[in-house]
């Protein structure tokens, strides 16, 4: 089986080809590289191109055979997403639909679709499960809302079968450091915490400390990319095997707030972080963790690599000798 992976340069899409590869399955990364790292494909072939290039993917899916499409590529910075939403809605929507319409008239069945926990919004009740209301409240989870909608309705309609998964906060990096996260600009907590700690600044600003949560700060679920990756193959396969479409959120059940991450970070690094209290970011919810027993039950997923220590193990190691 040939698989297609859309924002496979990008660091949840780059260890998703690696982990495919290495259990056999042939892939084609397409990557326009706005976000993403040529260096970060070093498994299947590469394209450089746009996703809604309608051409361009019709003569991907003929030249290799592509029976899948695991779709990475979007915007996904929440902040960003307060700050620019038309270019959310464009990439994430717009732009996924000309992806979906090429599939279903050049005949591809299978999809898997990276979602996220910012479609829950607030929560009503933690751990959150899938049947947790969807009420996001930035633009970023809205557009990631709008695409589990659509591929509901693409199965019904022209039987397009998909997977939607919802991440938490993915984290870490290669175990053995060959891929890693690389965004720019970085807002994300972990490597902003390594940042601070091993450059002294910028000082890590905590967003907020007057939620209602143990100590004030944010509270997220912390999962391992590579525990992620796992997932999308085991999601593949259960499309493929049930012709169904499903919805799962990949996380941990367990949540740190952003001190704890703080604490937990100096304790098992040995690494003192500078911080100060900052005023809350827009679009953060107060608490995001899932409920993960329906991925565990239907998709048989094992969080294997998601303990604290060796996400900041991971996430240290590629900070410190990182290639890109
Ligand atoms: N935070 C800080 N200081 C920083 C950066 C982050 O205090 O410098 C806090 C945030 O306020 C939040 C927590 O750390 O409470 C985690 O923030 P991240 O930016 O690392 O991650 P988010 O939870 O905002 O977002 C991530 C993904 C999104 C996804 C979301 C849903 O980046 O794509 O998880 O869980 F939508």
């Amino acid at each position: 089986m040939k698989v297609l992976i859309t924002g496979g340069a990008g660091y949840i899409g780059s260890h998703c080809n690696r982990y495919f590869n290495e259990q056999g399955i042939d892939t084609v990364v397409l990557d326009d590289l706005s976000d993403g790292h040529r260096e970060a494909v070093q498994w299947g072939r590469f394209v450089e191109g746009d996703f809604a290039d309608r051409e361009l993917i019709k003569q991907i899916i003929a030249e290799e055979g592509i029976e899948a499409v695991v779709h990475f590529a979007a915007f996904a910075s929440v902040p960003d997403s307060v700050a620019r939403p038309q270019r959310y809605y464009d990439n994430n929507v717009t732009k996924m639909l000309a992806l979906l319409d090429t599939l279903v008239t050049n005949g591809v069945k299978y999809f898997v679709f990276s979602s996220s926990a910012a479609t829950f919004g607030e929560p009503r009740y933690t751990p959150m499960d899938e049947q947790h209301p969807q009420e996001p409240i930035n633009p970023y989870g809205m557009t990631k809302l709008i695409g589990e909608k659509i591929l509901l309705d693409y199965e019904k309609a022209y039987g397009l079968h998909s997977c939607s998964f919802r991440y938490f906060n993915a984290s870490g990096a290669a175990n053995d450091g060959k891929i890693g996260e690389a965004h720019n600009p970085e807002c994300h907590l972990l490597p902003l915490i390594i940042r601070a700690a091993l450059h002294g600044e910028p000082v890590l600003q905590v967003f907020g400390n007057d939620y209602d949560t143990r100590d004030g700060s944010c509270v997220r679920d912390y999962v391992h990319v590579n525990d992620l990756a796992a997932a999308h193959f085991l999601g593949l396969r259960y499309i493929q095997e049930h012709n169904v479409s499903e919805q799962f959120n990949l996380g941990s059940n367990t949540g740190f707030t952003v001190l704890e991450m703080i604490e937990a970070f100096e304790r098992i690094s040995g690494h003192k972080v500078p911080y100060e209290i900052a005023p809350r970011r827009e679009g953060d919810p107060a608490v995001l963790v899932a409920a993960n027993a329906k991925a565990k039950k239907l998709l048989g997923w094992q969080l294997t690599q998601s303990s604290l220590e060796n996400i900041v193990k991971d996430a240290l190691n590629w900070e410190m000798n990182k290639k890109y």
